[in-house]
């Protein structure tokens, strides 16, 4: 598949969330890697290692923000799906597409799928000089529970670990009162999407 750029200005309406684990995505999201600063590839893709995740483990899901309209894919955010919780292990939003309220409403889709799909409890694991990404969290609902003191390597950091439950959530915010994962696209299958 052919990504399409524009200069045409985007609006999060324009924006829809893919499933990356079937194809043709894994190669689109090759190809979001590639267009990616090599610092950012240093820092948070794991290259090889994470396309191969996207491509063979089952409990890993990816979902792509995609606006077919122009830019094409310009984040992903990979989780894995174990019972009846979900652990969010990347969200990255393309540099020139940060501070558009994107991740947030990434993230809030995503939030919704997961207490949709049986995961109420989702956790991740941040370190804690990333401001932006903590304030996001924090803004989406996710609490501080704990401290893996000198998790992250290069540089050494703590990580933080955040919790969201859905059903701790204002009624409006709270995805397990929706229980309808509609909001993805790309063809999973109903069983894959029922762990
Ligand atoms: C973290 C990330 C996904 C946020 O995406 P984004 O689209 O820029 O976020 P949004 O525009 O939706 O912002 C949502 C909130 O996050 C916080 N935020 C986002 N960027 C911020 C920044 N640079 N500094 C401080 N707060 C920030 C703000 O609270 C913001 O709400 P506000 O706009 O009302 O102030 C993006 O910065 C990113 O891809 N970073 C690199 C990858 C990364 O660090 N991932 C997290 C690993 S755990």
């Amino acid at each position: 598949m052919e990504e399409r750029q524009s200069e045409e200005p985007v609006r999060p309406e324009d924006f829809r969330v893919v499933c990356l684990n079937v194809p043709p995505w894994p190669d689109l999201l090759e190809m979001f890697f590639n267009r990616q600063t090599e610092n950012d590839r240093a820092d948070y893709f794991l290259g090889q290692a994470l396309l191969s995740e996207v491509r063979t483990v089952t409990v890993a899901r990816y979902f792509g923000l995609f606006c077919p309209k122009g830019p094409g894919l310009v984040g992903f955010l990979g989780a894995w799906f174990v019972a009846d919780e979900a652990e969010i292990h990347h969200i990255y939003l393309d540099p020139s597409f940060r501070r558009k309220g994107l991740g947030a409403l990434f993230l809030k889709k995503f939030l919704l799928y997961a207490a949709g799909a049986g995961s109420d409890t989702v956790y991740l694991e941040v370190r804690r000089s990333n401001e932006a990404a903590r304030a996001l969290y924090e803004q989406s609902g996710f609490q501080v529970t704990g401290v893996r003191s000198d998790y992250y390597t290069e540089p050494r950091e703590d990580a933080l670990l955040m919790v969201y439950n859905a059903l701790q959530q204002p009624v409006e915010g709270r995805g397990g009162t929706v229980r309808t994962p509609v909001l993805m696209e790309g063809a999973l299958s109903g069983a894959s999407l029922s762990h």
